[in-house]
């Protein structure tokens, strides 16, 4: 049976990092969001970009669920049709922690729109990688931050107790992963929660 996986997080905990050695252990079809088709790729060019700073919480919703919608019809359904594996780099978690408990829209209808977008396909498994903000925001390279990571403290404060909050409430799909070790460290806690085959 094919398997869909997501890795989620905040910002710089190393999700991008962990879903590809998952994916290459798997050998499975490595995927991101925002983004994931050429149409969600344009709209995450778009949701980071700080040009767009004064975007609404409730557009911003939209447009994640939009690149949602286009990925899984595109990309994510397809391949486990297929019988492949899927590894995605953020997914409906991210939508709840951020618009929700970040932005403080409610979490009830976000839940609903959410569902509307990703119509039936949902992950079998969701591994959140925890790491205290502080050291996310070490971790990221030198350059320009996206609007994310431009945002305070106490946003991405608050995305974090979600993300706990979000594994709390669904203990049989999420797993809880201390972030805070080396890559090979997280890897093998990453492999660990995933079980078969994915070492
Ligand atoms: N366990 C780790 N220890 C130290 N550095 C790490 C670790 N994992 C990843 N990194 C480095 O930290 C940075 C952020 O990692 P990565 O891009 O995988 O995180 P991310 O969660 O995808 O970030 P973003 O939220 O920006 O998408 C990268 O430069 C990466 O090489
Ligand atoms: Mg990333």
């Amino acid at each position: 049976m094919s398997r869909f996986i997501v890795l989620e997080g905040g910002e710089g905990v190393g999700k991008s990092t962990q879903a590809a050695l998952l994916a290459g252990a798997l050998g499975a079809v490595l995927t991101r969001e925002p983004g994931g088709t050429s149409t969600g790729e344009d709209v995450r060019n778009l949701v980071l970009d700080r040009s767009h700073r004064h975007l609404h919480a409730r557009a911003e919703t939209l447009l994640m669920l939009a690149a949602r919608a286009q990925h899984v019809e595109e990309v994510i359904r397809p391949a486990l049709e297929e019988g492949r594996d899927v590894v995605c780099d953020r997914f409906s978690g991210s939508t709840l922690a951020y618009q929700g408990y970040g932005r403080g829209l409610e979490l009830g209808e976000l839940a609903g729109l959410d569902a509307w977008a990703r119509a039936g396909c949902e992950p079998d498994m969701v591994v959140l990688l925890d790491l205290a903000v502080g050291a996310g925001r070490r971790r990221r390279p030198a350059g320009p931050r996206d609007r994310f990571e431009h945002e305070e403290d106490s946003f991405l404060e608050r995305v974090r107790a979600g993300f706990l909050e979000l594994a709390r409430n669904d203990p049989a799909r999420w797993r809880v992963v201390d972030a805070s070790g080396s890559v090979e460290e997280v890897a093998d806690a990453v492999a660990a929660a995933v079980g078969p085959g994915a070492r």
